[in-house]
């Protein structure tokens, strides 16, 4: 395995990851349960952390996909793990882990759409607006970054790297 330098560290997460789970539960109000909707497998350690920190009722469930071999985008989504439960008239969360061409959230968010939610929004951990593809709607953003390839904190390359504590770089200095 190669070093990873570290680029977002694990107290800067934390603080990030609260400041969104105050913004969501805000949002919603304080009595309205909130679905939450984990994509794998990045997005397990964010959604974990971010579960906990919302406060009040909340509900979650997972959807798995598949989109990236090694680093390569090749655009196509394949849902691998669907929902366990209908999401129609809840308030739903979607949590990811980075958008970055935004292709796999944009294919998501038809599809949850088509299922009428009571509300749909998107929480991602990290997002690379200068790969984006499509515009895609996300309300909740933790962290913008840079064109470059990161691991840590569930976020993997070829599977490594995602029990990180923090978010680095595979190779750099
Ligand atoms: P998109 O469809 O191009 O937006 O890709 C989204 C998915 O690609 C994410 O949910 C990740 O699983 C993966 N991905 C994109 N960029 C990175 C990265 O820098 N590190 C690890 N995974 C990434």
């Amino acid at each position: 395995m190669s070093r990873v330098t570290q680029f977002l560290g694990q107290a800067e997460i934390g603080e990030r990851v609260k400041a969104v789970a105050c913004a969501i539960r805000a949002d919603a109000g304080p009595d309205v349960p909130v679905h939450l909707v984990g994509v794998l497998k990045g997005a397990f350690i964010f959604m974990a952390d971010l579960m906990r920190e919302i406060g009040g009722p909340v509900s979650c469930d997972f959807i798995a996909v598949s989109t990236y071999a090694g680093t390569v985008s090749t655009g196509q989504v394949q849902i691998l793990k669907d929902l366990d439960r209908s999401i129609e008239g809840r308030y739903v969360v979607v949590v990811e882990d980075i958008v970055d061409t935004g292709l796999t959230l944009s294919y998501l968010q038809d599809v949850f759409r088509t299922r009428s939610p009571g509300s749909l929004k998107t929480a991602c951990l990290l997002s690379k607006p200068s790969r984006r593809r499509v515009d895609v709607p996300v309300e909740y953003v933790g962290f913008t970054i840079d064109d470059r390839f990161v691991v840590g904190y569930g976020l993997d390359f070829d599977e490594q790297y995602r029990n990180l504590p923090f978010i680095g770089v595979v190779g750099e200095d």
